[in-house]
């Protein structure tokens, strides 16, 4: 399957799903990263792996649907089967939404339905949370409400700060973020 990556930012769950695409066994290629910020340092990262790359500001666009337009045609110019946001800070509208059903996952650093949005780190700790994590869903027009794909447990310790959890809850991104991409694209979800 043809898996594009949408991003906004720093891109290491996009360099975890390039990384596990080069098993000869893995079931996707990942043959494009688009951006919504033109200074992402991901997209530099996926350009020098030799992956298309395009950038397109929402805020040069003069709707949220034209902007989506472009975006849908430069993934229907790379043949794209999956979408895989990344750290794509966009809430993306129905229309977009709704042709990807079923093919476009995401990753968020929560046990979903818990703490969907944003600050999910700080609301966790601020909860007293014993246990934090990170959910691979399926992406609908409700904001991180799809279906959970894979889920990941991480304990909150003593003496965390936002950082020191955000920071052992992405090790297991990492590591879900490419299995669950594996059982979309190999059908077996
Ligand atoms: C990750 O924590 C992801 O869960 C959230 O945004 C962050 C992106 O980080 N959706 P990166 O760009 O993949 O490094």
């Amino acid at each position: 399957k043809r898996v594009a990556i949408l991003i906004s930012g720093r891109g290491s769950n996009m360099s975890a799903l390039i990384e596990a695409a080069r098993a000869p066994d893995y079931p996707a290629e990942i043959v494009g990263v688009l951006s919504n910020r033109a200074a992402a340092p991901g997209l530099a990262i996926a350009a020098a792996d030799g992956i298309a790359t395009a950038s397109l500001a929402q805020s040069k666009f003069p709707s949220r649907d034209m902007f989506e337009d472009v975006m849908t045609q430069i993934l229907e110019s790379w043949n794209v089967d999956i979408v895989c946001l990344a750290g794509f800070m966009r809430i993306l509208g129905d229309d977009f939404v709704n042709r990807w059903a079923g093919r476009m996952i995401n990753i968020h650093p929560s046990l979903l339905p818990l703490y969907k949005g944003l600050h999910t780190h700080e609301r966790a700790l601020a909860d007293g949370a014993k246990v934090h994590g990170c959910t691979v869903h399926f992406v609908t027009p409700g904001l991180d409400e799809g279906a959970p794909i894979l889920q990941a447990e991480v304990p909150v310790l003593p003496g965390d700060t936002p950082e020191t959890l955000a920071t052992r809850i992405l090790v297991e991104e990492h590591r879900i973020y490419p299995q669950a991409l594996r059982l979309l694209a190999s059908g077996a979800i």
